[in-house]
């Protein structure tokens, strides 16, 4: 396709026919050009054990073919019907607790199951064989949201499939008693056969035992669309892709996108909280970085209102366009919607759709269509499709330190996630466009990386930490990183591992204090700890964290200010090689972070894009994209025009909401 994508779910099999050619009306008076076909449709496609049932998947498709509307054909496998549960109980998924999750829902299958592949693999080889050569093929859509429901299974059969798992990760189980360090609390196995999956039990379970459940489980549900990828590929050369949902913890997308052939996402920011934009502006930062800077996909967003939180608000006028924009700013060469038209029956009844209840002289269905409108004027030719997103500043992001610094046996409660959106805020404050990374990645391209809580950490990932600082990097490292090996074993000889000689720091003792507060993170409350210091621009607050650090080489930044610890280092700066390793001891709130920043990027020489409070802008391609998210007009003052309106944009004003597209003079 020469344009953007746009469209959305479609749901035919929950209409009657008459509605398909309507259907196929509105979607080319939207500009619809792509749906999603058939993601919940195996029990349709396949009523009975064995039969199937085409012929209305056929019509759909030559309808939306004859209409000139493309397809993304789902593989249907997301939620398996209920014939399969009755004759095959054995494939439900069980908790820890014990509990069956049973039929009449959705996503009810273990996916360790040979069971559940086996069916699967059979209505994937059908679908394949029926469609492969339909000309209306854009994409395949493996499945839907892997593990968003039934992420972890702890039945019978996955505890089979954990204990093979293992078996082929250790060898032996002694090897396993060793990382698992079981001489703990008399754990010791005799035989993989006595392993089981980490099911409640009395209290702490053992650490490196959750740890590797959670890879495994990751890597379960990687299995299951890795197989039914493979039956595509064996029989069609088009793209195949399956929806990531943004920053899901319990799937490791480093290693899943590696299998896509287009990443895919799904998000749902809530229109109630005012850091929505800022943290979807992450989601779509990762989903760039995950494909190596390809284009991608905005596979789900809402047109309104979602049916599934506890207050469900609507999107505010023009929020939903400007919401798009930050995606096609960030990378993403197509926007779709949940859902097409909106359900009359279901349990997402009251989820809005692009076609709402109230029909086409709606609001909403008025913003689906003026998008529709401006993504089929936008062209190649104005600098937005397929174009690359430019980054001179990452962020290293760590399923393992994720799954493994959450765990209950950890220092303190923290919330990893919380810790890389705080940097991420301040990146983004300071005009900085954003990409992720791994440790072992090319951070080579990167004018400054920053690593926070990276608790999880091989030796081959603390020396490419050190490796890229000594080669001219900056390298700001935070707080709880470095302290555990792969198999949460601990570094000893004080903390942080080989980053010592990096960052001229050593971590004598954590000292968490007494009451963090975790909502600190978003901003508002009272910091529980406090610096000082030019480099976080003098007193300042912090929260969460504070530790004992040693300061061997390094210079001190910043203290701590009061409490134990008061005048001991808290950001400390070391030179390295050709490069500058900061240490970070707590969690500094925003505006002492800003106040770093400043300094570290300055002194890093990292390009700023404008800064306008309430405003997003970021660069792909030689288009500035300018989003106002605030509720009240600003005026931006770059040299250039608007390629939406022709307009200048030196002194343009934006209504809430409004969004420029400017080819820079
Ligand atoms: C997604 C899912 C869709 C729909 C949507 C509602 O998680 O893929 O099928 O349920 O949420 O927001």
């Amino acid at each position: 396709m020469s344009g953007f994508h746009y469209g959305g779910d479609y749901n035919p099999e929950q209409w009657p026919a008459e509605v398909w050619r309507e259907d196929v009306e509105l979607m080319n008076r939207a500009g619809v050009n792509l749906v999603s076909v058939g993601i919940f449709s195996w029990a349709r496609i396949e009523p009975r054990d064995g039969e199937f049932d085409f012929a209305w998947l056929d019509e759909v498709i030559d309808l939306l073919h004859a209409g000139g509307v493309r397809v993304d054909l789902a593989t249907a496998t997301a939620s398996p019907p209920p014939w399969l549960a009755v004759k095959h109980p054995e494939m439900l998924p069980v908790t820890a607790q014990g509990v069956t999750l049973w039929p009449g829902s959705r996503q009810a299958y273990c996916p360790s199951s040979p069971v559940y592949r086996r069916y699967a693999a059979r209505l994937v080889s059908a679908i394949v064989e029926r469609y492969a050569d339909h000309p209306a093929l854009e994409l395949w859509h493996v499945n839907n949201e892997y593990g968003c429901h039934v992420s972890h299974c702890y039945c019978d059969v996955s505890a089979a499939a954990f204990r093979t798992w293992l078996e082929a990760k250790y060898g032996t189980v002694e090897a396993l008693n060793d990382a698992w360090g079981t001489a703990f609390w008399s754990q010791h196995y005799d035989g993989f056969d006595e392993v089981f999956p980490p099911r409640a039990a009395p209290t702490f379970q053992n650490p490196t035992q959750l740890l590797d459940f959670d890879r495994f489980s990751s890597d379960e549900l990687r299995a299951c669309y890795r197989a039914e990828a493979d039956i595509i590929r064996s029989r069609s050369t088009v793209p195949i892709t399956t929806n990531f949902m943004g920053f899901f913890k319990p799937a490791d997308y480093w290693a899943w996108a590696q299998e896509v052939d287009i990443v895919s996402d799904d998000s749902y920011p809530d229109p109630a909280d005012p850091l929505s934009p800022t943290y979807a502006a992450m989601q779509r930062d990762l989903m760039r970085s995950l494909g190596g800077g390809k284009p991608w996909l905005l596979m789900e967003q809402s047109p309104g209102a979602v049916n599934w939180r506890e207050r469900n608000a609507a999107k505010t006028p023009g929020q939903m366009r400007a919401w798009s924009y930050q995606s096609i700013g960030r990378g993403a060469d197509g926007i779709l919607f949940f859902q097409w038209r909106q359900a009359v029956a279901g349990a997402e009844k009251f989820h809005a759709g692009m076609v709402p209840h109230g029909g086409t002289d709606t609001r909403i269905f008025r913003e689906v269509e003026q998008l529709g409108t401006e993504l089929r004027e936008l062209s190649g030719e104005d600098g937005l499709l397929g174009q690359p997103v430019p980054a001179q500043v990452a962020i290293v992001f760590d399923w393992d330190s994720w799954w493994a610094i959450e765990q209950k046996a950890s220092p303190t409660a923290i919330q990893y996630l919380a810790g890389v959106f705080a940097w991420y805020r301040g990146l983004a404050a300071a005009g900085v466009t954003v990409d992720f990374v791994q440790p072992t990645g090319d951070l080579a391209g990167y004018r400054v990386v920053v690593v926070p809580s990276l608790f999880v950490a091989s030796d081959e990932q603390l020396d490419a930490l050190d490796a890229y600082a000594s080669q001219g990097g900056t390298l700001i490292v935070g707080y709880l990183t470095g302290i555990l090996d792969k198999n949460l074993h601990v570094r000893t000889g004080g903390y942080l591992g080989t980053l010592q000689q990096t960052l001229g720091v050593w971590v004598e003792e954590f000292a968490p204090p007494a009451a963090p507060d975790l909502a600190a993170l978003g901003g508002g409350e009272p910091p529980a700890v406090r610096v000082r210091g030019e480099a976080v621009g003098g007193e300042a607050s912090a929260s969460l964290w504070s530790e004992y650090v040693r300061v061997e080489t390094a210079s001190v930044a910043a203290v701590f200010d009061g409490g134990a610890l008061d005048g001991h280092a808290a950001v400390t700066r070391h030179a390295r090689g050709d490069g500058t390793a900061w240490y970070v001891a707590t969690q500094l709130d925003d505006g002492p972070l800003g106040a770093l920043l400043e300094g570290v990027l300055a002194s890093a020489r990292v390009d700023r894009l404008p800064v306008v409070a309430g405003v997003e802008f970021v660069r792909r391609g030689r288009i500035l994209v300018a989003i106002n998210h605030s509720e009240d007009a600003v005026t931006i003052d770059v040299p250039g025009t608007d390629v939406l309106t022709g307009a200048s944009a030196s002194g343009l004003r934006l209504g809430a909401q409004g969004v420029a597209l400017v080819a820079e003079a």
